[in-house]
C-alpha cells in the first residue's frame, strides 16, 4: 500500500515528457489518473503502456491556451471519480526568441498556457478540495522561474508568476489541509525545446543541447513524487544549472555578469 494508492491525481501535460513519466509512475503506485493534454492518441498511449483498467483513468483532453471552462472540466473529474486529491499543473510551453522581436500575442499565449490555465484549474478544484479537507496542488515551474536568461523573457515571466501566485495561495491555505508545491525543474530531456514557440509563434522544432544533456523525464518524475510525498513547498532538481538559482540570490552582481553569457539553447 503506497501513499498514492487509489488517490485521484489530475495531470495536465500528461501526453509527453515529465507529465507522461509522472503519470506512468503514479499508475505504478496504485493511483487513479486524469490525463490531460491536447493529443488524445498520446494520452491513450500512456494508459495503454501502464496497462490499467478503464476504472483507473480518465482522458480529459483540452487546450490550455483557449478559454476553456475549468469548472466544467473539474465537474467531469468529480462525476467520474467522485474526488480530486492532487492537481499537477504541468502542461506548458517554452520560448526561443528574444524579447524585442517577440510579438505580444506570443507573450500572451505563453502566459495563457503556463500561468492562467493553472490559475483557472486551481480555482476550479480548490472549493472541492476544501470541502474534502485535503488537496495538493502543484505547478511545474523552472529554474527560469527564479532568474531570467536570454530568449526566455515571456517564459521566465510566466514561471516567475507561478511562484508569486502559489506562495500567496500557500499562505492563504495554511491550516486548511491544502498543500502547494512549486516544482523547479532544471534541464530535462523532453520535447520542450522542439515544442517551444519562436518570435512569431511558430514551432522551434530543434532539440537543444541543454535538453539533450539534461536529466531524464523518469528521474525528474521520481524527484517530483518524492517531494510531493514530503509535501515540500518547493521541489528542485536538475544539473549544474541549479547553481544559477543560488548565484542569483546570493551573488547578484556575478549573476548580472553571467546571464548574458549563458548559452540559451
Ligand atoms: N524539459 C525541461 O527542460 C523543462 C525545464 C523546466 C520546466 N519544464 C516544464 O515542465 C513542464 C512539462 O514540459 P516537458 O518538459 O515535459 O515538455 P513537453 O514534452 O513538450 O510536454 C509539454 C506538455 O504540455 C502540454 N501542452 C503544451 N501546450 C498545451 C496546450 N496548449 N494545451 C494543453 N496542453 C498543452 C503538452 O500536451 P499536448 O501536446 O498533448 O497538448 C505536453 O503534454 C512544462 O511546464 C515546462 O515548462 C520543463
Amino acid at each position: 500500500m503506497t501513499l498514492f494508492q487509489d488517490k485521484i491525481i489530475w495531470i495536465t501535460g500528461a501526453s509527453s515528457g515529465i507529465g507522461r513519466s509522472l503519470s506512468l509512475q503514479f499508475f505504478k503506485l496504485g493511483a487513479k489518473l486524469v490525463l490531460s493534454g491536447r493529443n488524445q492518441d498520446a494520452l491513450h498511449s500512456v494508459a495503454k503502456e501502464a496497462n490499467v483498467n478503464k476504472d483507473r483513468f480518465l482522458i480529459l483532453d483540452f487546450d490550455l491556451s483557449t478559454d476553456f471552462d475549468a469548472n466544467e472540466k473539474a465537474q467531469k473529474v468529480i462525476e467520474y471519480f467522485g474526488r480530486i486529491d492532487y492537481l499537477f499543473n504541468n502542461g506548458g510551453i517554452s520560448q526561443r526568441s528574444i524579447s524585442i522581436e517577440t510579438s505580444i500575442e506570443v507573450d500572451r499565449r505563453i502566459f495563457e498556457i503556463n500561468f492562467f490555465a493553472a490559475d483557472k484549474l486551481t480555482k476550479a478544484v480548490l472549493p472541492h478540495m476544501l470541502k474534502n479537507g485535503f488537496g495538493h496542488i502543484s505547478a511545474t515551474s523552472s529554474v527560469v522561474g527564479k532568474f531570467g536568461i536570454p530568449m526566455r523573457s515571456a517564459y521566465a515571466a510566466s514561471k516567475h508568476a507561478l511562484h508569486g501566485y502559489y506562495d500567496s495561495l500557500r499562505a492563504e491555505m495554511y491550516g486548511k489541509g491544502i498543500y502547494i508545491s512549486v516544482i523547479i525543474a532544471g534541464r530535462i530531456l523532453t520535447n520542450i525545446s522542439q515544442n517551444a514557440v519562436t518570435k512569431d509563434g511558430s514551432k522551434y522544432n530543434k532539440l537543444d543541447e541543454g535538453q539533450a544533456n539534461g536529466m531524464t523525464a523518469d528521474e525528474a518524475a521520481q524527484r517530483i513524487i518524492k517531494g510531493i510525498a514530503k509535501r515540500k513547498p518547493e521541489i528542485m532538481f536538475g544539473g549544474k544549472e541549479l547553481l544559477m538559482v543560488y548565484i542569483r540570490r546570493y551573488l547578484p552582481k556575478l549573476f548580472y555578469y553571467m546571464a548574458p553569457r549563458v548559452k540559451p539553447t
